[in-house]
C-alpha cells in the first residue's frame, strides 16, 4: 500500500504514511496558464493499493481530487482509497428550496467515481454517507485526537458551544479525563439573548470549547464572550475543520488564550494530527 497526497493535505498525508510504515509519494500539481489544473503521480506504474489525501474544497483542490483519482485509476491501481480529510460542501446536505442543488450528494456521487472506498474526518452528518451507494465509506471522529493533544495541559473543563455538538465535548473530555458540558442559550429578554454553561461553574477554571467547524469564528467568540462573564480565568478554543473565513484566526487568537485546529485543513494553528485514527480506519 502506499499514500499519495494532494497539495491540499500534503503533511497529513506525508503524517499517515509514516505512521503506517508504508511509501509516500507527492503528487506534482501545476496550473496551466489559463488556470486549468494538471495533476501527475511520478511513478511508472502502481501495482498496488493506494491511498489518496485530498480534500474537496475549496474548488481548485476539488478538480485536483477529481484528475488525481483519475491518474490512480489510470495506474492501474488495485485498491483506491480516497480520504477526503475537510469533506467541503457538507453543509448544503438537502434543497432548502425548490430549484437548489443538493450539493453534499452532488460530492459523494461524484467522489465515489474512480474509487473503491471513501473515509472522510467529523463529516457535517454521517446522513451524507448513505449517497456514497456504489463504494465503502466511513467517518473518522477526530475526538481522539483533539482529547490526546490536550491531555495533561492543565484543562478542567471541555465545553461544547452548543448541545448539537455534546457529543464531542463528552469524547474529548473523557480521553482528558476532565469534565464536560454544554453551553445553553437563554433569553434574558425580547432582545438579548445569554449563553452559559447548563450545569458546571466556569469561574477560575481553563476551559476547552471544542466545535467540528470555525469558520466565521462568530460561534467561538460568542461562547468565549459568555465565558470570560462567567468568570473563566483561560479559554482555549479548538475544532476538527479550521476554515478560519474572514480573518477569524487573527480575531480568534486576540480574544482566547489560545486556538488549536485538527492538521484536515492545513494551516497556522493545525497542530494536532488525525493520521493515526484515519490509519485505523484503513487498517480496520
Ligand atoms: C454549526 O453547526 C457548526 O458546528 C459550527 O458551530 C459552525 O459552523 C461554526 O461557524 P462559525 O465559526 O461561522 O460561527
Amino acid at each position: 500500500m502506499i499514500v499519495i497526497g494532494g497539495s491540499s493535505s500534503k503533511s497529513l498525508a506525508e503524517h499517515l504514511a509514516s505512521h503506517m510504515g508504508i511509501d509516500y509519494i507527492q503528487a506534482e500539481v501545476k496550473r496551466f496558464p489559463d488556470g486549468e489544473c494538471y495533476v501527475r503521480v511520478h511513478r511508472e506504474e502502481i501495482n498496488d493499493d493506494v491511498v489518496l489525501v485530498q480534500n474537496s474544497y475549496p474548488d481548485q483542490a476539488l478538480v485536483e481530487l477529481f484528475l488525481l483519482q483519475e491518474a490512480i485509476d489510470g495506474m492501474a491501481a488495485k485498491v483506491l482509497t480516497t480520504v477526503v480529510p475537510y469533506y467541503g460542501y457538507a453543509r448544503q446536505d438537502k434543497r432548502f428550496e425548490g430549484g437548489e442543488a443538493n450539493s453534499a450528494r452532488t460530492m459523494a456521487k461524484h467522489i465515489q467515481l474512480f474509487s473503491d472506498r471513501v473515509i472522510t474526518v467529523d463529516i457535517h452528518t454521517p446522513n451524507i454517507l448513505r449517497w456514497f451507494d456504489e463504494v465503502e465509506a466511513c467517518n473518522v471522529d477526530a475526538a481522539q485526537s483533539i482529547g490526546s493533544f490536550f491531555r495533561g495541559r492543565n484543562i478542567d473543563t471541555v465545553l461544547a458551544p452548543d448541545e448539537g455538538a455534546a457529543d464531542r465535548a463528552r469524547d474529548v473530555a473523557s480521553i482528558m479525563g476532565v469534565k464536560w458540558d454544554y453551553l445553553v442559550k437563554t433569553r434574558v429578554n425580547g432582545k438579548h439573548v445569554k449563553m452559559s454553561p447548563k450545569d458546571l461553574k466556569v469561574e477560575g477554571k481553563k476551559v476547552l470549547i471544542v466545535d467540528d467547524i470555525i469558520s466565521t469564528g462568530g460561534t467561538i467568540s460568542a461562547a468565549n464572550e459568555e465565558l470570560r462573564e462567567g468568570g473563566a480565568s483561560e479559554v482555549v478554543a479548538a475544532c476538527t475543520h479550521g476554515l478560519f473565513a474572514e480573518g477569524a484566526l487573527e480575531r480568534l487568537m486576540k480574544e482566547c488564550d489560545d486556538v488549536v485546529s485538527t492538521n484536515t485543513l492545513e494551516g497556522k494553528v493545525s497542530k494536532i494530527s488525525v493520521a493515526p485514527q484515519i490509519a485505523e480506519a484503513i487498517e480496520g
